[in-house]
């Protein structure tokens, strides 16, 4: 290890930096930013660094730099133009036993800024030891998708309740599990999204039922949108959940390679349909999905696509709402999205369609079940689910009730995935191109005037 990483509190204490162009700015700002008592040494002054001294009441000496300007800093900050400037002052500060950074040149300075992640209070610090100031970057980038934007607000929430848990449970092994419970569960969730009366009804609930011989409140169920295929497409919202689930419930059509994402200990359970197989009946899903969020665990039932669109997510939430089950929904990119995307097509166009319809194909021979004469209507984008096994039918019943045979209508197999396929016909011939094509699904099917504008 090149470095010993350290948080230092500067609140108020004082630090000297020299210089005061561009690269003196974006210090002095995070200097400000930790509530240090900054000094401004330098014989002219940018810009950018005038207006943070308005703005922060900085104390500024407008002349070269002196030895005696070190005299009680505990910080220094060489961030001059001139090599030799900066040099002398490392020297003089290094001699006196000095913090001293010298701004983009690890070699001459004895503390280095990290890259950060603010969550105030959580902070992350990223080093390179100065080998690349990009590298940094760009990982600083990875580890910050993965945090939760609200993760200050919970260690906040966190802080208010340190004392009466330090005071209430015994051991810190049973502190630690507790906390652990607290910040992957409801409360926790909660408290991230700010909403701090539900997250302390939520403490409140875990804490009583650890003190009682319950062990661990009711736990909470989740129905995550896991999107069309492309396992990329989860929202980080969705990935956290899946890392912090104890149980995982999940479909035919999710990417296994979202499971990859769960804890090693997670229980994942495959409750998915297939066309000519029965699966798992909607009841028993139900009914584990109640069972395992009553016996305390963090649930996560994960569907293909949007939960809310043609998944089924609507009956979940009402049966475990009234079975008294907290539970919530992440959305997802539903298949008509992720299609349309993929195949690089626009669901909406100024000169071709207003409006886009998300239409079932399931029962598509069923005269009664949807509305041709709507669906026939032109200036409109219908995507069609589960539209495979009636494709002749719909096609047919749609020129039928009056959509011209030459309309535009495409079908995407496995969209978003490696193995995506796009069949681009119109409503007279879709259906022998796609047989002669040998599909088989899951396809989602396109018809409009949108179809002309597609990235070719
Ligand atoms: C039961 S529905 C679930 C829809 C899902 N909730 C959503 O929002 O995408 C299943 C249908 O979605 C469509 N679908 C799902 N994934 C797909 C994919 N990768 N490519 C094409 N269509 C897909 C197919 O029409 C499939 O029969």
């Amino acid at each position: 290890m090149d470095y010993l990483p350290l948080f230092f509190d500067i609140r108020d204490k004082p630090c000297l930096v020299v210089g005061a162009g561009e690269i003196a700015a974006r210090k002095l700002e995070l200097l400000c930013r930790a509530g240090a008592n900054v000094r401004i040494v330098a014989p002219a002054i940018c810009d950018s660094v005038q207006a943070l001294i308005r703005q922060h009441s900085l104390e500024v000496t407008e002349r070269e730099f002196a030895e005696s300007d070190i005299a009680d800093a505990v910080l220094v900050i060489a961030a001059t133009n001139d090599p030799a400037v900066n040099q002398h002052v490392f020297e003089r500060c290094d001699a006196a036993g000095l913090l001293i950074n010298t701004v983009d040149n690890p070699q001459i300075s004895n503390v280095i800024f990290p890259g950060i992640i603010d969550r105030s209070p959580v902070l992350v610090a990223i080093s390179t030891a100065g080998n690349s100031p990009t590298l940094a970057r760009v990982v600083r980038g990875w580890i910050e998708a993965r945090l939760p934007p609200g993760l200050g607000r919970l260690a906040e929430f966190i802080s208010t309740r340190r004392d009466e848990i330090k005071s209430r449970l015994s051991t810190i092994s049973e502190r630690r599990q507790f906390w652990e419970r607290i910040i992957t569960g409801q409360a926790g969730e909660r408290a991230m999204r700010g909403d701090a009366s539900a997250a302390g009804r939520a403490f409140e609930a875990e804490l009583s039922a650890h003190l009682s011989s319950a062990g661990t409140a009711a736990g909470c169920v989740l129905l995550v949108g896991a999107g069309p295929g492309d396992p990329e497409l989860l929202t980080l919202k969705g990935l956290r959940a899946v890392q912090g689930a104890d149980v995982i419930l999940y479909d035919n059509l999710v990417n296994a390679q979202i499971l990859e994402y769960a804890r090693r200990d997670a229980e994942k359970i495959y409750v998915g349909k297939k066309r000519k197989f029965p699966g798992t009946r909607q009841e028993e899903i139900n009914a584990l999905l109640i069972a395992h969020a009553k016996a305390g665990r963090n649930v996560v039932r994960l569907k293909g696509g949007d939960p809310f669109i043609f998944g089924r997510g609507g009956e979940e939430i009402e049966v475990l709402t009234a079975a008294g089950i907290d539970c919530s929904v992440i959305p997802g990119i539903t298949a008509a999205t992720g299609a349309a995307s993929y195949a690089g097509i626009p669901l909406t166009h100024r000169d071709a369609a207003q409006s886009v319809r998300f239409v079932t194909g399931h029962r598509a021979s069923d005269r009664t079940n949807l509305e041709w004469p709507e669906l026939a209507k032109p200036g409109q984008t219908l995507v069609i689910y589960m539209g495979l096994p009636g494709l002749e039918d719909i096609l047919a019943k749609l020129i039928e009730h009056g959509l011209p045979a030459a309309t535009p209508a495409a079908l995407v197999e496995k969209a978003t995935l490696p193995e995506q396929r796009t069949v681009i016909g119109d409503l007279s011939d879709l259906a022998g191109k796609v047989r002669a094509a040998n599909i088989v699904g899951p396809t989602t099917i396109i018809i409009g005037e949108v179809i002309n504008y597609r990235l070719r």
